[in-house]
């Protein structure tokens, strides 16, 4: 046989803890999945009825890379209303999930033997994009005493000359912190003094419980050095949908588009009607998902602290960072799924261990009965 290289990346430990649970349900165990990312609601009906009515006109042709031209001026105006941030539709970039977007983004900013800046906890699939390009990885923890945000980070004393990009998660998955001004200041001047890029990732932008988000690419000094990456997936539950869109300076946007185009082409043609409906449609269904994800959170955190743990109650998203009592949290993961039949996401997924992630993202009842479980094991609500 021809021999094979080892692989270049690990798979996305959220996605293996969801076949586990899966290949649980298919052996009627009562599994729970506190792992996914996934929102469980259904897509609010005027979006599914937009992309229906479009499969009915035929639009199942593949589309433009750049992405549907209506679809790029509803987030032109999207971008210009929530985010400050001035752009126009040939400078925009519709990606099948933001996860494309960010890859595409990561592997043509950066190249062998560059630095980038990884903030500690953050999203578990930057380290294996990085990777990908080849680059190097300067992780820089958070505060956990500032709710994982800068608090005393010197972050001055973090970059250099040699930074080629930063990649900034606000809000972040898996905390919910959400930067305030004054931080994305500190950011925005370290990018400017030492010439690097930001790749914000804004997808928890519309679930902010508490405090107000701001998007980094809307500081002055920032437009030109930004790539600004969001998706449809969180806000409006069309995770399966796979939509993501982007702006950056348009020779980024050029060659982010090339790169789309040699390889996943375009998005789904009716999706992306869909997703016009969506940013032009009532907002109200974002809101009520938000509040239920607030409710949800209250719920578990209720149940934790009734138990004798601690955990911070999250400003935006729908995670809960929860400390665990020992630093071998891969293999407490695997414990409760095998003991509890209840799957979370280690802390160290995320760069930082002793910790669980619990996702929010299925009903209240059952996030009730799987969190209750989780207290009833070692090291969990102590
Ligand atoms: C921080 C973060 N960025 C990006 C993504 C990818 O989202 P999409 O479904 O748009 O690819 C996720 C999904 O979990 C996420 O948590």
């Amino acid at each position: 046989m021809v021999t094979t290289y080892p692989p270049r990346i690990e798979p996305s430990a959220t996605v293996r803890m969801g076949d586990t649970v899966r290949e649980f349900r298919a052996r009627d165990v009562d599994a729970i999945n506190l792992g996914s990312g996934s929102p469980d609601f259904a897509t609010p009906e005027h979006i599914t009825e937009a992309a229906m009515r479009a499969l009915g006109e035929g639009h199942t042709r593949m589309g433009m890379t750049a992405g549907l031209p209506e679809l790029r001026e509803a987030i032109a105006e999207k971008f210009a209303a929530d985010n400050g941030i001035e752009t126009d539709p040939a400078s925009i970039g519709v990606t099948p999930g933001s996860k494309f977007a960010l890859f595409a983004a990561i592997t043509q900013l950066t190249r062998e033997g560059d630095e980038v800046v990884l903030f500690d906890p953050s999203w578990v699939s930057y380290e294996a994009m990085v990777d990908l390009a080849d680059s190097d990885i300067d992780r820089v923890p958070l505060d956990p005493e500032a709710g994982f945000s800068l608090g005393n980070v010197e972050l001055a004393e973090r970059v250099s000359d040699d930074t080629r990009a930063l990649v900034l998660n606000n809000p972040v998955n898996p905390t919910g912190t959400v930067f305030s001004r004054a931080e994305l200041g500190e950011i925005r001047d370290l990018a400017v003094d030492h010439d690097f890029w930001v790749v914000a990732d804004e997808i928890y932008e519309k679930l902010v419980h508490d405090g107000e988000h701001r998007s980094i690419g809307s500081l002055s000094g920032m437009a030109d050095r930004t790539v600004t990456v969001n998706g449809f997936s969180k806000a409006y539950a069309m995770s399966g949908w796979r939509l993501g869109y982007y702006t950056a300076p348009q020779p980024v946007v050029d060659a982010m588009r090339a790169i789309q185009s040699q390889t996943v082409s375009s998005a789904t043609t009716f999706a992306q009607h869909g997703a016009v409906a969506a940013l032009e449609g009532p907002q109200t269904p974002v809101e009520e998902m938000r509040r239920i994800y607030d409710s949800r959170i209250r719920t578990a955190i209720d149940i934790i602290e009734d138990a004798g743990g601690t955990v911070s109650r999250p400003s935006a998203a729908f995670y809960l960072f929860v400390p665990v009592s020992t630093d071998d949290d891969v293999e407490l993961a695997e414990t409760i799924l095998d003991e509890q039949q209840v799957a979370t996401t280690p802390g160290s997924a995320f760069g930082v261990s002793g910790y669980l992630r619990l996702a929010c993202t299925i009903p209240e009842e059952r996030i009730k009965e799987g969190v209750t479980r989780l207290t009833e094991c070692p090291h969990v609500a102590v």
